[in-house]
């Protein structure tokens, strides 16, 4: 049976390229996800990480591997990896954002073996996205997983889990593609739900390497939908006669997709309006080396905290860690290739070709994925590439549309869905459906969590806007904003600082007021969401004053206090937001109010749902600090040397709000096995900032400790514990 172990420890790590038999005091050892350079948070130079670096790890095989062939699988690497094994080449694979394997049995020896990567971490012209500029960094590193799998030399090569009837009689077909065939092979197939418990099982003879298992209808499984993301394993095992060869699992939900013609989207056949926002992959201090916990921490944030139903992986395939979480908690996925605006020659595109290939290959049991990419995201048109890009998606998942994202409207339309970059700060008049909103905002208006309280309040609006007008229109399937969170970019993009402040949330993923937009459409059964758009001075906005006080909640109506003086019950501004679920409140002060006429006091606001007061802010008028606060966001951590979690320290005042101009250095002391990956002293921006914490591995507690003048410290623990085997 096939062994699969996780190959993230015990390399070696030297930032140039050293000779295969380099002494091993030459490198300093690293576990991975492994960025090849650390950064501070200021401005990042996409100079600093391009570079060729060495990895090595020395290794011994199980006792258990003989007789099988051994692979190497790289989950992704930036940018091209040479691997070498016992000083042999094994191969190279060009290409950051997809997976590569390797079979290293012909290269093994019997006692130790000495694994090197050669890392090429520089913008390599032939390898897309590059060869132009690019609006984001790629940094360098093996940033994800490595695996190291044991099986025999027949075994189970592909699945492709394909639900079939699912809302009439479900049954399933399952491809699969075996790595050689032999005679006397069966397959057998058992379907399990979350539980453990069978709900179909199936066999059948094999008569060549690849085949269809049908499990029968009608199967009793339950649908996958946003609120019930219902997940089952589909197990599958190899037998030659009665002898098991291989065993592998693969999740999988049930549940039909479309886009159709007239103009939205139906998930289970029933409509969903899409709202969601754009991922980048990468993180302050770390580039794109974030392990499975941040991964899937993104997804929980982009659900739970942004409300949003959908997500785009702009611009390439992403980590494992974050679809599967997007399939357990019901997010739905666009997942596109690798690339921005360049489209390079007959080589470059190949690799386009072959990173549709890897993508699809690599996602399509994902339940989460709705649609695949298969353009260059806002490149020309090109009848042939894409012609040949969309082929070969509905050829290998005939499931799923197709589509490509662009920023003019009267581009070829060779997909199944016109995805379209719609910067035009409304929502244009489609020309073909169905048509989908893939990002609006973003450079057209850049903003930080330090901007006045009028900028922020701008920024937020435009989300509430746009996603309104898109609520409204029945030939648009949906919007996805631009972008969740800020990123770090090229010296030709962003404000300066090599950072496009173009987030709901800053580069830590805290959010900025546009972030209560998304999360107060959440329904209050989920999370009654309350907050106000402003630090309540009477001098931060053009003009001063703060009248047109606005609040993101998902209340029925709310009372507005500046001390004991009521100024009055509001309603949800339904006039201006007429199809978001839960409109912004837009608060004017009763006649005769004015604060600058009588004392300056603490503003409350109150929520109600049915009559009830369900939530409650209150906003100190002396905006003086009074708290220094440190969130740890996990409460353990895996001892794995890997294993990371954020810590959060901001500045408040008395009621917990953020003050967003308070300048303060924060130091950080840490005890117990681990290290703090970020700035210590670490400079607040915006009121806050954040920091990560990686674990060692050794078990045992953890405690964080923060110091800033003037306010007691804050503190925070978390516990290491033995690594899930
Ligand atoms: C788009 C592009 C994104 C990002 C955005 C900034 O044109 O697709 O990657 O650069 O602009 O608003």
């Amino acid at each position: 049976m096939r062994i699969v172990k996780v190959f993230n420890d015990n390399w070696r790590f030297a930032a140039e390229k050293l000779e295969l038999n380099a002494p091993d005091n030459e490198f300093e050892p690293v576990v991975l996800p492994h960025s090849n350079k650390l950064f501070s948070h200021r401005a990042v130079d996409s100079n600093d990480y391009q570079f060729v670096s060495t990895y090595r790890k020395k290794f011994r095989l199980p006792e258990e591997r003989k007789g099988r062939r051994v692979f190497l699988d790289f989950d992704g690497a930036m940018v091209e990896s040479t691997v070498y094994l016992n000083n042999q080449i094994v191969g190279s694979h060009q290409g950051g954002y997809t997976p590569f394997s390797f079979d290293i049995t012909d290269y093994l020896g019997s006692g130790e073996n000495i694994l090197t990567v050669y890392l090429d971490s520089t913008e390599r012209p032939d390898v897309p996205p590059f060869g132009n500029l690019v609006d984001y960094l790629t940094f360098g590193g093996i940033y994800r997983d490595v695996y190291l799998r044991m099986v025999h030399p027949c075994h189970i090569h592909q699945v492709f889990a394909r639900p079939q009837n699912v809302l009439t009689s479900p049954a399933l077909a399952c491809d699969i593609r075996l790595s050689q065939y032999q005679p006397d092979l069966v397959v057998r197939g058992i379907l399990r739900d979350q539980h453990g418990k069978i709900v179909a099982s199936t066999q059948q003879a094999v008569g060549s390497e690849t085949l269809t298992l049908d499990f029968p209808a009608p199967l009793a499984v339950e649908l996958w939908s946003l609120n019930t993301p219902a997940l089952y394993t589909l197990e599958l095992t190899l037998f030659e006669d009665t002898v098991p060869l291989d065993t592998t699992h693969h999740r999988i939900g049930f549940r039909t997709a479309e886009f159709r013609t007239e103009g939205g989207f139906y998930l289970n056949g029933k409509p969903v309006k899409l709202m969601g926002l754009n991922r980048h992959q990468t993180y302050p201090y770390i580039g794109a080396a974030a392990p499975a916990r941040l991964q899937r921490q993104d997804a929980d944030i982009l659900k739970y905290e942004l409300g949003c139903n959908v997500v785009r992986t702009s611009h390439y395939p992403q980590s494992p860690h974050f679809l599967d979480r997007c399939d357990e908690i019901g997010l739905l996925v666009f997942e596109e290739i690798p690339g921005w605006q360049h489209i390079g020659d007959e080589a470059w595109q190949s690799l386009v070709l072959r990173d549709v290939k890897a993508m699809i290959e690599r996602d399509r049991n994902h339940p989460s994925i709705i649609l695949w990419g298969v353009r260059v995201n806002e490149s020309p048109d090109n009848s042939a590439l894409y012609t040949r890009t969309n082929a070969l998606a509905h050829e290998l998942d005939p499931t799923r549309q197709t589509g490509g994202v662009r920023n003019y409207l009267d581009s070829e339309f060779l997909e199944d869905v016109f995805t379209y970059n719609d910067f035009s700060n409304s929502v244009v008049d489609p020309i073909h459906t169905p048509h989908l909103i893939t990002e609006f905002g973003g450079h057209m208006f850049p903003t930080k969590t330090w901007d006045s309280e009028d900028h922020r309040i701008k920024h937020a609006l435009l989300h509430a806007q746009v996603q309104n007008l898109q609520m409204g229109h029945d030939k648009i399937a949906g919007a996805i904003g631009w972008c969740a969170f800020d990123y770090h970019t090229h010296r030709e993009f962003g404000s300066g600082d090599r950072i496009c402040h173009h987030g709901v949330m800053d580069v830590f993923r805290l959010p900025k007021w546009a972030a209560y937009v998304y999360q107060s459409q959440l329904p209050p059964e989920q999370a009654v969401v309350l907050q106000a758009a402003t630090h309540w001075t009477m001098g931060d906005r053009a003009g001063g004053s703060n009248h047109r006080l606005v609040v993101f909640s998902n209340c029925d109506e709310i009372d507005v206090f500046m001390a004991d003086t009521h100024l009055g019950r509001f309603q949800p501004d339904r006039a201006t937001y007429e199809h978001l679920p839960h409109p912004p409140f837009t608060v004017l002060w009763p006649p005769g109010f004015n604060p600058w006429t009588r004392d300056f006091d603490d503003l409350r606001i109150v929520g109600y749902i049915g009559g009830q007061a369900v939530a409650a802010q209150r906003i100190a008028s002396d905006h003086t600090a009074h708290h220094l606060k440190l969130d740890v966001d996990a409460a353990q951590l895996w001892a794995d040397g890997a294993d990371m979690t954020r810590l959060i320290v901001k500045i408040t005042d008395r009621y917990g709000n953020i003050l967003p101009y308070a300048i303060y250095v924060v130091h950080l002391e840490l005890e117990g096995d681990a290290v703090l990956f970020g700035e210590n002293p670490l400079p607040l921006i915006g009121g806050q900032a954040a920091l990560y914490v990686k674990a060692g591995q050794t078990e045992g507690t953890i405690t964080i400790t923060a110091r800033a003048p003037d306010l007691p410290p804050a503190s925070g623990t978390l516990a290491l514990v033995e690594p899930d085997s």
